[in-house]
């Protein structure tokens, strides 16, 4: 008999002589009922037993987190809460269970404690729920790029440059640590290491995608990024995923309008792709939500505010805009901000973003034109020449969500600003090639996939929307 998954009986619309299915056990109730999950759906299916016609030893193996293998007839439910469930006629119990020390068990866990059963934890409802989902906004990405004519493009994980130019690299080596070999300054000799030279983990693709653009035109790279920056953040990962789109001919208005639809259309997708598992955790946020004091509460529920994106426009404003905006705001006025602003020129804290995001504007805004100093070397100069044409997305309960630019795609002002900086010309000398041969007007993001989970989803924390969080001090798993 072809064994079936959970989601696809419940989704039978007419009853069945005999079914088999296979999964594990949520819960066994008065010796009669067992709730089955596969993964399949946040749903389980309901197994009614005639204890009477089983052996009592192999129902005392039924128990919370066993694998079983179910055969019986699918009938219409008597109960209420689902349309069918199984009269099972055969139990095989394919993996037991321990119920005294089982991590899972059926009641509430924090998220810490599931945190550190991470292996466990997509056995409850709500890191299914988060991973089903993301598993869909990865396959809406794809979608989304190959319906509008990009390639994608696989950038490497091993580079010998620093994109951000922010020194947040974790180190490659397979030199000695104890013992490595010394140049004739003493410094270590990274000629003898495996690269032939110093070889970090990448922070970004952006670069190798722009040798791409302009050459295959549109292009995206989506993979793992590494940074090692010291935040312990509900918001920062030591190891996280990167979608970076790279358009020739394309300036910022053009990227702009491209974060926007792209946004807007995988949100869309998972709105209609996973209704069942967005229900749930918009019901577990707002019970969540009831805890917290009135003040703090969100305005909207989880759908609500994804449909909220998805129907209004971006907030566009320039960083001299927002500057003044939170120069006068009260709690820049009341010294409630941390650090207060100022004057133009100050980088953008979180909290800034989330004021002008959540209190100020209430939508999804994007700022652009920030002052050169605070961005990356590779941003295109304004006439001003103060400011680049930099760009951040910032949405609710998050902050920034994308970063990205216009590129300098002048030869000379790329190499002033690489010279200002002190990054060498030969570590990029396939860089400003592309400004040699056939330079032209290009743009591109990049958007932190787990952010963008953390939105669909209305979880908290990053650490709750990868499988296994790299943080400062943690790489279990
Ligand atoms: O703003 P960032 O640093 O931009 C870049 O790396 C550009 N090279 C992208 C490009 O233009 N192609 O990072 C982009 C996004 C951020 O907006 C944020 O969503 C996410 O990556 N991000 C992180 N996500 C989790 N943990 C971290 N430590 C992150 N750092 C950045
Ligand atoms: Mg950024």
């Amino acid at each position: 008999m072809n064994t079936k998954s959970v989601s696809e009986l419940l989704e039978q619309d007419v009853t069945l002589q005999q079914v088999s299915v296979k999964g594990w056990v949520r819960t066994f109730r008065a010796n009669r009922f067992i709730a089955l999950n596969d993964g399949s759906t946040i749903n389980n299916i309901q197994c009614v037993v005639d204890f009477e016609n089983f052996d009592e030893a192999l129902l005392k193996r039924i128990t919370t987190g066993a694998a079983i293998h179910i055969e019986g007839e699918l009938v219409e439910s008597q109960g209420k809460g689902q349309n069918v469930e199984i009269v099972v006629s055969s139990i095989e119990v394919l993996g037991d269970s321990d119920p005294e020390t089982y991590p899972i068990q059926p009641k509430k866990h924090t998220f810490e404690f599931l945190r550190e059963n991470a292996h466990l934890r997509t056995r409850t409802n709500t890191f299914s729920a988060v991973m089903r989902i993301k598993s869909t906004l990865s396959f809406a990405v794809h979608k989304y790029f190959t319906e509008n004519g990009f390639y994608n493009m696989h950038t490497p994980m091993i580079t010998g440059s620093d994109a951000e130019g922010a020194g947040e690299m974790f180190r490659i080596t397979t030199l000695d640590a104890k013992n490595p070999p010394l140049d004739e300054n003493g410094d270590v000799d990274f000629k003898q290491d495996f690269f032939g030279k110093e070889a970090n983990l990448t922070v970004s693709g952006q670069l190798e995608a722009e040798t791409y653009a302009m050459s295959l035109g549109k292009v995206y790279t989506f993979g793992p990024t590494f940074r090692a920056e010291n935040s312990n953040t509900s918001r920062h990962l030591a190891e996280f995923w990167m979608i970076e789109p790279e358009v020739a001919f394309m300036d910022l208005a053009g990227n702009m309008d491209l974060a926007e639809d792209f946004i807007k259309s995988v949100i869309s997708y998972v709105l209609e792709h996973n209704q069942e598992d967005l229900k749930f955790l918009d019901e577990r946020l707002f019970n969540e939500e009831k805890s917290k004091p009135q003040t703090e509460r969100s305005e909207m529920r989880l759908i609500e505010k994804l449909k909220f994106v998805t129907d209004n426009n971006f907030k566009r404003v320039s960083y001299t805009e927002a500057i003044d905006i939170l120069r006068n705001s009260k709690p820049n006025k009341k010294k409630k901000f941390k650090y207060l602003i100022n004057e133009w020129g100050a980088d953008l804290q979180s909290e800034h973003e989330r004021f002008l995001v959540e209190k100020h504007f209430k939508c999804p805004v994007i700022l652009f034109d920030y002052p050169a100093n605070i961005k990356a070397f590779y941003m295109r100069l304004n006439d001003d020449e103060k400011t680049v044409r930099a760009m951040d997305v910032l949405f609710p309960g998050i902050g920034e969500i994308i970063g990205g630019s216009q590129r300098e795609e002048r030869l000379d002002v790329l190499k002033q600003k690489m010279a200002a900086l002190d990054i060498p010309e030969e570590e990029l000398w396939w860089y400003l090639d592309l400004r040699k041969y056939g330079t032209a007007v290009h743009s591109g993001f990049g958007l932190g996939f787990e952010r963008l989970v953390m939105f669909a989803t209305g979880m908290s924390n990053i650490r709750d929307v990868i499988p296994y969080p790299r943080t400062p001090q943690n790489a279990e798993f």
